[in-house]
């Protein structure tokens, strides 16, 4: 299987506050802990996306830039697999088991990892609420998210609407996509007090 991986590190960081792949974790940019994951896996290659080194520009929507780390990509890449720059604490066991989920028999165009949803989750209209959704059925997913090469290209040359992830276009094109353990301490730096929290967890984890 010829394994490639796209890290999306483009964007503007709105909500962060600025430049949010060149803040420092751990001593090194967030960029660096996507790129040094798939460097630990040792996929048959890796590109990057955004204003990092040999980075190649990204789009003005997160899958604007996936689609231009896909079009970086060979066609011979079987496997691809789509991470955000954001999620700097994925571990090389939930690479594992995605690529383990994406071999199994059947046909299955993508694999996910999820975790439970642990708060009560409402539908509202304004500020009233209208539903509370049963949240036996729900998850929150993450990323690394894992595709064959097929099933991601034919989506992103397919759909246009906005998504917030790879699955959403893989879905919609009725590609059968599993889920597999998440982890929570694979949180996504959204705001300046995401990188705070992921800072404690590494210094939590250095300790023990
Ligand atoms: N991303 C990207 N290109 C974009 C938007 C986002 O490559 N046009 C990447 C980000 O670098 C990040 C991931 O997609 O690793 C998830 O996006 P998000 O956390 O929303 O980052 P931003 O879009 O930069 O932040 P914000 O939405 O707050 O502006
Ligand atoms: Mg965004």
């Amino acid at each position: 299987m010829n394994t490639w991986g796209i890290v999306v590190a483009a964007g503007s960081g709105s909500r962060f506050g600025g430049d949010k792949h060149a803040a420092i974790l751990g001593g090194v940019p967030l960029w660096r802990w996507a790129e040094r994951l798939f460097a630990e896996v040792g996929l048959d290659g890796v590109v990057l996306v955004g204003d990092v080194p040999a980075g190649i520009p990204g789009g003005a929507r997160r899958q604007d830039s996936v689609a231009a780390g896909l079009a970086a990509i060979p066609n011979s890449a079987d496997i691809i697999l789509v991470h955000d720059a954001a999620r700097p604490l994925a571990s090389k066991g939930m690479v594992c088991r995605l690529l383990e989920a994406l071999a199994a028999i059947g046909e299955v165009a993508g694999a996910v990892p999820a975790v439970p949803i642990r708060d009560t989750i409402k539908r509202v209209s304004g500020n009233e609420i209208k539903e509370t959704i049963d949240r036996a059925h729900l998850v929150a997913v993450q990323t690394p998210q894992a595709f064959k090469g097929e099933a991601l290209r034919t989506a992103h040359a397919q759909i246009t609407s906005d998504v917030t992830d790879d699955s959403a276009m893989v879905e919609a094109i009725g590609g059968k996509v599993l889920v597999v353990d998440g982890e929570p301490r694979n949180i996504k730096v959204t705001f300046a007090a995401d990188l705070a929290m992921a800072e404690s967890l590494l210094t939590e984890e250095s300790r023990r």
